[in-house]
Formats: C-alpha cells, structure tokens, sequence
C-alpha cells in the first residue's frame, strides 16, 4: 500500500566531525581481488540519467551528469545501464560496437579528472530483450492476436451460442475488439491478456523464437565484447546487470522454465549467468575489475528469494566475480499497467516501490534492504569467500552508512537519490560539513522522470535560481541539468 504524504520522517543523520568521519569505516580504503583499491565505502549505483544521443553515443551532458558526481568524491561510481547490443534503444548508453570507444574514453577521462584520479569507474553492461508499447485494443485484436480455436470456444460460451465455434478469424477479431475490454479480456489467455493491457514483451521462455532459443549461445561473447571495449576505453571494470526486469536476471528467476539446460532447475538457471561471468573474465583477467549487480529477493509472486539470492552469491563469488552489488524487486511481472501507447515501466508495482524505496510506502524505506545484504553476506563469509558486498536502499545518513559497514552486513554502501540529491555528501560528511548536506526526501520526483524517459533530475536542485549556475539545461529549456556547485 502506498499514500500521497510522506508517513516516515527522515532519520538522525549522526553527521561526523571530521576527525570522526577520517576514522570511520566508511572513509576506509578497500581492496578487491582484482587489485583495484576504492579510496572509501562510498558507492553511486547505476542511474540511467537520459542524456545519450537516440544512436546511443556519450554526448557533453552525458560528461556533465558523471563529472558533476565525480566531484563529489565516492569511493566508485557506476555507469548507468548499458546496452552491450548495437541495436535502437533511445537516448540510453551503448557499447555494442568499437564506433562507441571513444565517447566512453572522454567519460572516463572526465571522471579521472574531475576525481583527481581517486574514484574508481565500472561501467553496468546489459542486455534486454523487446518491449512494445500498450497498443489501442482495436489495433491489437485486428492486427497482433493470433486467432486460435480456444477463442472460438470462448465465444461460443460467452453468447451461449455454438455458430461461433465455426467463425472466420476476422470474425473473432471483430467480436472481440467490439466487447469491453475487461470483458473480451477475460476471453484471452493470461498472456494475451498482459499483451493486451500491458504491451506485448518477450521472455527468455519464448524458446519458439530462434533469437531467444539462441540467447545462451550469443550472450557470453555479447558481454565479453562490452566488457573488452569497457577495458579499451579505460574504465576500471564493468557490473554485469543481473538484477531488475532484464534478460540476466530473467535466466536467474525460478519463473524461467526453459528446458533446454538453461531454466527450470536451480543450476540451470545459473548457467547462463555463469557462462557470461566466465566469458568476460576470460577476456578481461586482473587488474580489469567484474561485478555483479544482481536481486537479493525479487519480490514477486513465484520469484526469488533470499535463498535464491543467497545461491547466486556463492555460485558468482566462487565463479570469479570480484565485488556484489545487490538490489531488490524492479520487475514487470507485476508493474502497473501503462497507458495506452506508453511502455510498461518494472518500478511501478510492489517490486519496484522495494526496489526504490519511497517515504510513502507503509514500511518506512530507511535502510530497508541491508538485513538481506548482512545474510548474503554471512553466507558467503561462512564458506571463506571474501568478495566485498554493495548494499543500497534509501541509506542517505551517515549513522546508516556507518552502521550496515560496522555490522558487517556490508563492505560498500550504496546510495543512489542522495547521491543525486546532493553528489558532495560524501565529501561534505568527510570534511565535518555534514549540516550542508541536501538531503533526498525520497519522494521519487526523479523516478517519475526516468518514467516519462526525460533527462533525470532532483527536485531539490534543479529550479534552485538562488544557487551559482553555469547555465547549463534539459531540453525543456527549464530545469537546471546537475546540481549547483559547492566548494570545500
Ligand atoms: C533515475 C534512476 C535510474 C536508475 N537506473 C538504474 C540503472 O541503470 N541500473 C540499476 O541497476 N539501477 C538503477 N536504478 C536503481 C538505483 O541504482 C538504486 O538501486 C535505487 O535507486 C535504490 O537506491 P537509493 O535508495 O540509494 O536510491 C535507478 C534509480 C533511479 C532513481
Ligand atoms: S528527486 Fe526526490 S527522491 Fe529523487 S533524489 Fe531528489 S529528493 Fe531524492
């Protein structure tokens, strides 16, 4: 359940002195086993921010968006998600092909500058399979259903009249686009019926197609190519995308029934995943960094749980992956319906108010998902693995922060709002300047705009006409494109 106010207040932040903040862990160094050391605990997941050109290219406000968080001093910062095919897919990064190096180079080349060299730089590498957008019902009975007899048979009942066992298939189509929807809906096959009031979307159990038949034999040598342009463009690693709505975690969810040997079993069901791990290891060893974004829990009906998340930790750590960063829910298996004409969005339904905890939500959405990350964690510690752990999910606070490292429920603390919100908390909370902090009030005003596929920004900032500008703004011309300097 969800309502319009905000029911939680925001937590004690417990800002440092700077002497405090210099000896808490969180402002600890750390070392993976690639050898790559994060100067702090720091971590900005993925944002995908929408400021690509529509062939997928890095443009200056792309160099803009990434500068501005590099200023602010985290330990990592990850890429958003990043398109390892070479095909359209709006302003959203992409790495599918060598024409993409170069942009990337001036990406990293920003960060290493503005960061004095200090912030480590992964880029999130995914692949996802077709969406199409929520057709008018007229549109998708006349030209999209394919017309069985079950649909005849539904239609004899429906009128109680047995002619239209032998009806043409424009006669079905006609009869069912001139029903209410809800009513010819009932008519349909669950999957239809998602086609219909969801837009239609393929699955990786869609094995009839020869394009998803073949996906275990492509995507190994997809992800190691993107990894290996990742390399030549000089980040310091890539995060395989295994989490959310997309094709990887799709492979990891008890939902996928494939029976080719890559579903249905738990072991099945990390082939893939571990096929892809091994291939970009191969093809990018030591000191090239490879992490794992992947779901503790996906928080759907039928989906995965902790146990499943905590299978996937061992299977990833043991099969070579050098830090884990762990998100929640984020699928389309029970995102809201769009409108018509829009295309269904996985951080609408349950799954997604957990992935993005909000304010509004009846559970208060502070530090929500740590309690998993400390189980994952101890699990893998238990079988003497010692691949660090991100842990995200409204931790905007330095008490927070401080306390999921000092438990040892993880070795990274990931935040992703408050980040936007103000990217120089961490250096703010550094140098004992935490009273400065903008803090995110997690009302999810940037969420809503990565939605409706516009350049995202945080409503605390992006009007602010007090704060020193350089002029820079979004394509409506209106809202400011990263937020206002600060000087230390
Ligand atoms: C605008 C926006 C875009 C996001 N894009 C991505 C993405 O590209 N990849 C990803 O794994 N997560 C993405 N996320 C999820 C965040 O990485 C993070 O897991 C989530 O916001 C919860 O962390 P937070 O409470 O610190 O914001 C996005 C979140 C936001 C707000
Ligand atoms: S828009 Fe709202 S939820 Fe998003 S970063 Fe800003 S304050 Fe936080």
């Amino acid at each position: 359940m969800t309502s319009s106010r905000p029911r939680h207040p925001l937590p004690e932040p417990g800002w440092p002195t700077r002497a405090e903040a210099e000896a808490s862990r969180l402002f600890s160094p750390i070392t993976l086993a690639s050898g790559c050391t994060a100067e702090n605990r720091g971590w900005i997941p993925a944002m995908v921010p929408w400021r690509a050109t529509e062939d997928g290219s890095v443009t200056d406000a792309v160099l803009r968006w990434y500068r501005r968080f590099a200023e602010g001093g985290p330990g990592v910062l990850v890429v958003e998600a990043t398109g390892i095919r070479d095909v359209k897919s709006g302003p959203l990064l992409r790495i599918g092909h060598d024409r993409f190096i170069p942009g990337l180079r001036r990406l990293v080349d920003t960060v290493r500058t503005a960061s004095s060299g200090r912030t480590r730089l992964l880029i999130q590498i995914l692949d996802f399979l077709s969406i199409r957008r929520r057709p008018e019902p007229e549109a998708y009975f006349r030209r999209f259903l394919a017309v069985h007899d079950r649909h005849r048979t539904a239609l004899a009942d429906h009128f109680a009249d047995d002619a239209w066992r032998a009806a043409s298939d424009d006669g079905v189509r006609n009869a069912l686009a001139s029903l209410p929807i809800e009513t010819a809906a009932t008519l349909l096959s669950e999957r239809e019926r998602d086609d219909l009031l969801r837009g239609a979307r393929e699955r990786v159990t869609d094995t009839h197609l020869p394009h998803i038949a073949e996906l275990p034999k492509v995507l190994p040598g997809l992800f190691a190519d993107a990894a290996a342009r990742a390399r030549e463009a000089g980040f310091d690693g890539v995060e395989l995308h295994y989490a959310h709505a997309y094709t990887m975690a799709s492979f990891l969810s008890p939902i996928n029934t494939r029976d080719d040997g890559f579903g249905t079993t738990p072991e099945g069901r990390l082939r893939l995943p571990l096929d892809v791990l091994g291939a970009v290891r191969a093809r990018t060893p030591a000191p090239f960094t490879v992490g794992i974004r992947f779901l503790a829990d996906e928080c759907i009906r039928g989906g995965g749980d902790i146990d499943d998340g905590i299978r996937h930790a061992l299977a990833f750590a043991r099969g070579g992956a050098d830090v884990l960063s762990l998100s929640v829910g984020g699928k389309f298996d029970d995102a809201a319906a769009p409108r018509i004409g829009e295309a269904i969005y996985p951080y609408t339904g349950a799954s997604g108010e957990a992935c993005m905890p909000t304010v509004f939500g009846d559970v208060p959405p502070w530090s929500r998902h740590v309690p998993l990350a400390a189980r994952i964690r101890g699990a893998l510690r238990g079988n003497g693995l010692p691949v660090p752990i991100v842990t995200a999910g409204a931790i905007g606070t330095f008490r927070e922060a401080e306390a999921a490292l000092a438990t040892g429920s993880a070795d990274f603390v990931g935040s992703a709002r408050q980040s936007l919100a103000d990217p120089d908390w961490w250096t703010k909370m550094r140098t004992g300047r935490g009273a400065e902090i903008r803090r995110c009030i997690y009302t999810n005003y940037c969420e809503a705009l990565d939605r409706r596929h516009v350049e995202v920004t945080c409503q605390l900032w992006d009007r602010d006409t007090t704060a020193p500008d350089d002029g820079g703004r979004c394509a409506d011309g209106r809202r400011r494109d990263i937020a206002p300097p600060f000087s230390v």
